[in-house]
């Protein structure tokens, strides 16, 4: 059987409270949408189609991006006038399944849309329902002798309705055929004076259709975004699930509540991560790394008893085993850091090479680079890479020793063996081989200055 999937992600945002859609707001580093559309690939759904209104750019992008149906509705006015706008765009299919999914509800995951899609076989619609202990704004599934009879929204509901714990998630599953047939049927006779797509229930109910039902396990599958303390509850609940996971096997996460996995991180044994630290994207740790306190890694792959000190930010780089990195060092794109290397406090390091062995301790700034290894830098030594137009590079051979307040002007090599004398500003390629190369203006004294002066004032 065929499936097209379409995502409601039009409407007004009014609870939200901003000028912007709110299933562009971000949560663990990703817009809401995009967990949507992620849960979407790993079914397998022919078709998504997404309803919109006056779309930003932005979600354009998205939609463009994602190879997505748009469909445009002129007036959000409620779930089931979006459903019919995107009914248009849908061919029509006798034998087709539709499963609807809200753009605001980021975390359900493809595992219980396919167990969802599996029910629909033996019946007419399947509902995604949770058993919500604190209710309120959700709409109430109402059961007689257990048979879903209809949904109730929190606006229109009796005080003995509000009372059921059981919720609809939003998602629903049906045959195409049917929901052509009942759409148009919904009247807006509610409190809202909207089309509300949860109507169909009853519809379907009344005409004894058979609707089946997904009991969701997880709340945060099931949790809406509709302002932003929603958007922070749901946010901070996912991110103490995912370090509280990696707490019980066997990560030492000093407070999961303050350590932030927004994307995959992977650990292997005792790794050790205290306070405030967050990850994106692909992260990975090698075992008996410490992370310090404070620190922003992102697409990086960190070896085996590192040690990240506090502060420090590392965004698409490879730290190797051994090495000691930070506090408040900046580690950039395209950097490699070999094993048993030293990159101290204040130093940015991007697209370079750095020797194993190598320190690069203080107040530094190594860009486009290749650094070999045993060399020492230090501090303040700047690779100046780029002249304005073009990045050129710098190349450090081992053994070599760069004085403090060095800058190397790319493109450059300092052959192996060099010592740069503290302060040298090197413009052209050094001997190596043990030579010293100073670089500087000669120091002059002039004798007795300052008195002479004071006599020239008189
Ligand atoms: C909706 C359900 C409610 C359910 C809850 C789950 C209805 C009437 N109510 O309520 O039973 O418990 O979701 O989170 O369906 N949208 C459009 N066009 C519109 C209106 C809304 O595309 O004209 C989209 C919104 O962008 C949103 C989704 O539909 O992604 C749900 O709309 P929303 O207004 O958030 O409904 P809820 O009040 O949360
Ligand atoms: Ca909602």
């Amino acid at each position: 059987m065929s499936l097209t999937t379409i995502i409601l992600a039009a409407g007004k945002s009014t609870r939200m409270l901003s000028l912007k859609s709110k299933i562009l707001f971000k949560i663990s580093a990703e817009p809401i949408i995009q967990h949507v559309y992620n849960a979407t690939k790993k079914i397998k759904s022919n078709h998504v189609v997404c309803v919109v209104s006056n779309p930003p750019k932005e979600l354009m992008k998205f939609i463009k991006d994602n190879k997505i149906t748009a469909v445009n509705q002129k007036n959000p006015c409620g779930t089931a006038d979006a459903i019919k706008a995107a009914l248009k765009k849908i061919p029509n299919r006798a034998k087709n399944n539709i499963l609807i999914l809200c753009g605001d509800v980021p975390f359900i995951s493809s595992k219980s849309l396919n167990i969802m899609i599996k029910k629909l076989n033996k019946s007419d619609l399947c509902l995604g329902t949770f058993n919500q202990e604190n209710p309120m704004g959700y709409g109430r599934v109402v059961r007689e002798d257990n048979k879903i009879i209809k949904i109730v929204e929190e606006r229109d509901a009796t005080e003995k309705i509000r009372k059921i714990p059981e919720i609809n998630t939003g998602i629903i599953c049906v045959k195409e055929s049917l929901l052509r047939k009942y759409i148009n049927k919904i009247k807006n006779n509610n409190k809202q004076k909207e089309f509300y797509l949860t109507d169909l229930i009853s519809l379907l109910s009344d005409n004894d259709y058979k609707i089946s039902s997904y009991s969701i396990k997880d709340e945060l599958e099931t949790m809406g975004i509709n302002s932003k303390k929603d958007l922070v509850d749901l946010e901070r609940k996912l991110l103490v699930k995912k370090a509280t996971s990696l707490l019980d096997k066997g990560v030492l996460i000093r407070d999961v509540q303050r350590t932030d996995i927004k994307g995959d991180l992977k650990v292997q044994k005792d790794v050790d991560i205290d306070i405030n630290c967050i990850f994106e994207d692909k992260v990975s740790i090698g075992s008996s790394t410490t992370i310090g306190h404070n620190c922003y890694l992102n697409r990086c792959k960190i070896g085996k008893n590192v040690h990240i000190k506090p502060n420090t930010i590392i965004f698409g780089a490879t730290i190797g085993d051994n090495c000691i990195v930070g506090p408040y060092a900046r580690i950039r794109p395209g950097a490699v850091l070999k094993n048993n290397s030293q990159v101290g406090n204040f130093v940015e390091i991007k697209n370079s090479t750095i020797g194993s062995g190598t320190k690069v301790n203080h107040l530094s700034y190594i860009g486009d680079a290749t650094l070999g290894s045993n060399i020492n830098v230090g501090a303040g030594c700047i690779t100046c890479n780029y002249d304005g137009e073009k990045k050129h590079k710098t190349v450090i051979e081992s053994d070599s020793f760069i004085g403090s307040g060095t800058r190397l002007v790319a493109p450059v090599t300092v052959a192996r063996g060099s010592y740069i004398a503290a302060g040298s500003t090197v413009t052209k390629d050094t001997p190596g081989d043990g030579s010293l190369t100073i670089a500087r203006s000669k120091q002059v004294s002039i004798p007795k200055w300052k008195s002479k002066s004071q006599k020239g004032k008189k």
